[in-house]
């Protein structure tokens, strides 16, 4: 392959700029040229591209975002889009993608696969909710700004006395509250995975209060219940003041982590010497510390197994 396309789309993820650079960087060294795609599978649709160069990705391993913009595209969802997508890659000579993003982005490059375009997916979401790989790009991130969060949502909760409701991201999927939740010591994580029961957790936070506790942390996976209604009733049941905090997008955002900037150069890396091999339709993932790929519709049609022991080490650790 000389000439590759590379585009981010879906919800941005802090690490996707340090997986472009790889690419970009990587192709470069293998005498490939690169087209950056601006603002995902739409930009592809309407011919928003631009030549990338060494210089184009330098001084953004640092930073959060990506600097190919992303977006949603509706479009690219039906045939016609497709189609025009596929006009573009030929008229500009691309012979192979990257195309990073979570799962829906993913389900994309499966497509464009069809289509009969060499495409290599490597995940990028906060949410790690692709199943095929143990971590994401930016879950490390987003996780580590959820716990900097805690900790100073702790602080005026103790002086108060309260109870906290921390809403955190996810997408029906609860790694990044059962990961923030045992960081930061949660009293109680609610995540989709596990039935939720009001009474057991009011139950823990009177027991705790009667044993001196100070602070009550409860981390909640997004789209489950209303925050407000759900504070109302803890504080109803228990007599414990209760506040809701919604964390939002701020967890989308910021510099990304060691973690993801490496894992986000190593999938990089790896999606290039794939297409240079001639090798599509293949995800990037990471595996006990190895990476490695697998078949993208084999990788997105896995059920990624929820960690039940690491929920069930929460509950006694938060007794
Ligand atoms: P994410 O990649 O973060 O999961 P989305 O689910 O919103 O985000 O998907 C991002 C984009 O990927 C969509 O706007 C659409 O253009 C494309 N996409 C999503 N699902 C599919 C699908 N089943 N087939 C083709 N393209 C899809
Ligand atoms: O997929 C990443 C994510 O941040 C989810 O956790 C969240 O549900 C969604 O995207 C929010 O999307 P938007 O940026 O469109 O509000």
């Amino acid at each position: 392959m000389k000439t590759i396309g590379v585009l981010t789309s879906g919800g941005d993820a802090p690490g996707m700029n340090a997986a472009i650079r790889a690419v970009v960087r990587t192709a470069i060294y293998n005498d490939m040229k690169v087209i950056g795609v601006r603002r995902g599978y739409n930009g592809l649709i309407n011919g928003d591209l631009r030549e990338m160069n060494i210089a184009s990705v330098g001084d953004i391993v640092h930073r959060g975002g990506t600097v190919l913009h992303t977006d949603r595209s509706d479009e690219f969802k039906t045939t016609e889009g497709q189609n025009k997508a596929r006009n573009i890659v030929e008229i500009f000579g691309i012979e192979g993608m990257v195309v990073i993003g979570g799962d829906g982005s993913l389900r994309g490059a499966k497509d464009l696969c069809h289509l009969g375009v060499p495409t290599i997916g490597i995940p990028g979401t906060i949410d790690n909710d692709i199943s095929c790989t143990d971590y994401t790009i930016g879950f490390d991130t987003a996780t580590n700004t959820v716990v900097d969060a805690i900790n100073k949502i702790r602080d005026t909760v103790t002086s108060h006395q309260r109870a906290n409701v921390i809403e955190v991201m996810g997408r029906g999927r609860g790694d990044i509250a059962l990961y923030t939740g045992v960081a930061g010591g949660a009293e109680h994580i609610i995540i989709p995975e596990i039935p939720f029961e009001l009474n057991d957790l009011c139950k823990r936070l009177i027991q705790g209060r009667d044993r001196g506790k100070r602070s009550h942390i409860i981390v909640l996976a997004e789209s489950m219940f209303n925050v407000n209604d759900l504070c109302e009733e803890i504080e109803e049941k228990t007599g414990i003041e209760t506040r809701a905090t919604v964390l939002g997008h701020i967890q989308r955002g910021g510099n990304p982590t060691v973690a993801d900037r490496v894992l986000a150069s190593r999938m990089g890396y790896h999606a290039v010497n794939l297409l240079k091999e001639g090798i599509g339709n293949r995800v990037i993932c990471i595996r006990d510390n190895k990476i490695m790929d697998c078949d993208l519709e084999e990788g997105l049609a896995m059920k990624k197994e929820f960690d039940k022991e690491m929920y069930k080490m929460s509950k006694v650790l938060s007794i």
